[in-house]
């Protein structure tokens, strides 16, 4: 997995406070459990994933994440959730960008979501399968500069070299 990877390259603290955004099925805090990262929490608006979530993390004996159900496109990001270090994401801009009513606006309200629970200085890391980094670091640049690209897997076609997935890391600017 090239998120873990990178982490652990970079030698990120295992208790860095660190938020899965659209966990899904968890498997990514599986992941970070499994790698001795202490300090984990899950958020889906899908209280379905975030039941098949618990029951998975649960029959690994991980009782210590946490979990929450919250739409990250919302006015407001419950206070309940807290601050963290570093927030992940893989796939869920992705989805929140298909949205099929005003995507442009669910857009913008998770990069301030986004921005909103993570500490000044805190990394967000992006997976996206729909738009190139060119396209992440513009629409995130309200609140966050580029720091990292993740290398990717890249193609040729028409003498033009593309990724099929972008993965950035980003710094939250000081507010
Ligand atoms: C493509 S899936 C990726 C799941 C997981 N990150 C993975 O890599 O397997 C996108 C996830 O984002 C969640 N999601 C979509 N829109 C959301 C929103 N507005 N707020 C919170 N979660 C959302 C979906 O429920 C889904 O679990």
């Amino acid at each position: 997995m090239r998120i873990l990877t990178w982490l652990t390259r970079n030698d990120v603290p295992t208790d860095r406070r660190i938020v899965d955004l659209g966990c899904g099925n968890g498997m990514m805090l599986v992941e970070l459990a499994r790698e001795g990262f202490t300090e984990l929490t899950g958020v889906d608006y899908s209280e379905s994933a975030i039941d098949l979530c618990k029951s998975i993390l649960s029959s690994q004996s991980m009782h210590d994440v946490k979990l929450e159900v919250a739409d990250l496109t919302g006015k407001n990001i419950p206070n309940s959730l807290g601050k963290f270090d570093i927030a992940l994401d893989k796939g869920t801009y992705d989805a929140i960008s298909l949205t099929p009513e005003d995507a442009q606006t669910s857009r913008t309200a998770y990069v301030r979501n986004v921005a909103a629970i993570l500490e000044n200085g805190g990394l967000f890391i992006i997976t996206s399968c729909n738009w190139t980094e060119a396209e992440l670091v513009k629409q995130f640049s309200s609140a966050f500069r580029r720091k990292h690209t993740i290398p990717t897997p890249s193609f040729n076609f028409g003498g033009k070299t593309g990724n099929v997935v972008s993965s950035v890391v980003f710094e939250k600017l000081s507010t």
